[in-house]
């Protein structure tokens, strides 16, 4: 016995029970023996030598793609900012202007939202200890949802931990193993993950291809449950979902719409609803998706809708009932941001105002900006490590950008996101263009 590690035990099937076949057992024979004498199993048995065993850690060892770019020196991910999110940061002891944040309408240190927030501190402490369902929920929590149901102009909302968690508990608990989700190839990952989680079937179609949806529509059970669920503004492209469509296709096929608006709202609508009130179409899309870690400045997640569906989800999303609530400072800042919101779409307007500059700016150029609709305008670069390369002489020039590599985007065309904020000055946005003109055409992108 002592060269053994392990040994497999192939069954015939009708010895199964209560075991799967194979069973693999560690180390000796000893944990075999009761089963062997049980079940009367004339067990087939592998001898496998230590140095053919797999460690479930080899991927880690083999893993070395980052590594390698951080001894070549391109690696930017993980970068420690040293000072506050705003529209100038400082890295390593240097100040570089900030275009790869998601803070819109650039209210991270708004006085209001920070006073807010240590109000709340004062008031309620520093967290909640539990979930939502059991002595997580504080009045904060009940008045924050009455206040975006009431922004959203929706029967009710529910505030989740993250935004990644509203779409994982949404989704596993609005589908089941007998319903189909229809989605959209470029989703957010916590869609896709959200869609996993729920045993549905997932029909992914091409990228804000109504044609492709309407095909794979009508080519489904006709009496199974349906939603399509899309992102209103992806992340990387900037680009809009082409939601006049998706709702003509969901009533031709009595379909659910569920919206990702994680980067449209405070950013789309005249008063910042999101993509469904910037098409005009808010009756027409059943649940729609929000996060606090953009527009918002804080952190958490909601998701809006018709009151009983709330409910239902309420009930029995296991990524709200089994994790702990957001803490009261979180909850307090977006209620005051909220209020900003509301009270100064001036905002919103500067907001715009900066991102046709930019637009514009590197339009006129004649960079590659994907189509861009949105505050996200990506720079398309093409390979890698061409992305990596360029990334880095941004960061030295003074500029703080994110490089998007596949599998984010599709291979071939990786891009630079860059993303604007409505406190970004004429200066700011100025010393940005220069730098991209400078190093656009160093590496002959232009
Ligand atoms: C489209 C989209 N949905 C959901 C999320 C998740 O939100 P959060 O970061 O608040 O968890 C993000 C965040 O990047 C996102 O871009």
């Amino acid at each position: 016995m002592d060269p053994l590690r392990r040994i497999v035990i192939i069954c015939s099937p009708e010895r199964l029970q209560p075991f799967e076949n194979p069973v693999t057992f560690w180390l000796d024979l000893k944990p075999c023996i009761p089963y062997i004498s049980r079940f009367q199993i004339k067990p087939n048995v592998k001898y496998l030598e230590s140095d053919t065993l797999a460690d479930l850690f080899d991927k880690c060892t083999k893993f070395t793609r980052a590594r390698e770019l951080q001894a070549q020196g391109w690696y930017p991910y993980f970068k420690a900012i040293q000072s506050g999110a705003d529209c100038e940061v400082e890295i390593d002891g240097k100040k570089l202007v900030m275009v790869g944040s998601n803070n819109y309408l650039g209210l991270t240190q708004d006085p209001r939202i920070k006073k807010a927030a240590q109000d709340a501190i004062e008031d309620f402490g520093s967290g909640c200890t539990g979930s939502r369902f059991l002595n997580g929920t504080l009045s904060l929590h009940e008045r924050l949802e009455e206040r975006l149901a009431e922004f959203m102009n929706a029967e009710a909302a529910l505030v989740f931990s993250t935004g990644f968690q509203t779409n994982l508990g949404t989704l596993a608990t609005i589908a089941g193993k007998d319903d189909i989700i229809f989605a959209d190839r470029n989703n957010h990952a916590s869609i896709v993950d959200g869609n996993r989680l729920s045993f549905a079937r997932i029909v992914k179609f091409k990228h804000n291809n109504m044609r492709d949806l309407e095909r794979l529509l009508a080519a489904s059970k006709q009496d199974a449950g349906k939603l399509i669920v899309v992102d209103g503004v992806f992340s990387m492209e900037g680009n809009l979902i082409d939601l006049p469509n998706i709702v003509k296709v969901a009533r031709k096929f009595g379909t659910r719409v569920m919206v990702d608006d994680a980067h449209s709202v405070g950013v789309f609508g005249a008063n910042g609803r999101g993509t469904a009130e910037h098409f005009g179409l808010e009756d027409e899309v059943d649940l729609t998706m929000g996060t606090f870690s953009k527009s918002f400045a804080s952190l958490g997640g909601f998701i809006t809708g018709s009151e009983n569906v709330i409910h239902y989800i309420k009930h029995h999303a296991r990524a709200l009932i089994f994790s702990a609530s957001i803490p009261p400072a979180n909850a307090a800042s977006v209620i005051a941001a909220l209020d900003i919101i509301e009270k100064e779409p001036e905002r919103r307007e500067k907001l715009w105002r900066n991102v046709r500059k930019m637009k514009k700016g590197f339009d006129e150029l004649g960079f590659d900006t994907c189509g861009s609709q949105s505050p996200v305008i990506p720079i398309v670069i093409g390979e890698d490590t061409d992305t990596f390369v360029f990334w880095k002489k941004l960061f030295e020039s003074g500029v703080f950008a994110n490089p998007a590599v596949a599998p984010a985007v599709p291979t071939g065309s990786a891009l630079i996101r860059t993303s604007y904020m409505a406190t970004h000055t004429d200066q700011e946005l100025d010393f940005v263009l220069g730098v991209f003109e400078k190093l656009g055409k160093e590496l002959g992108l232009i």
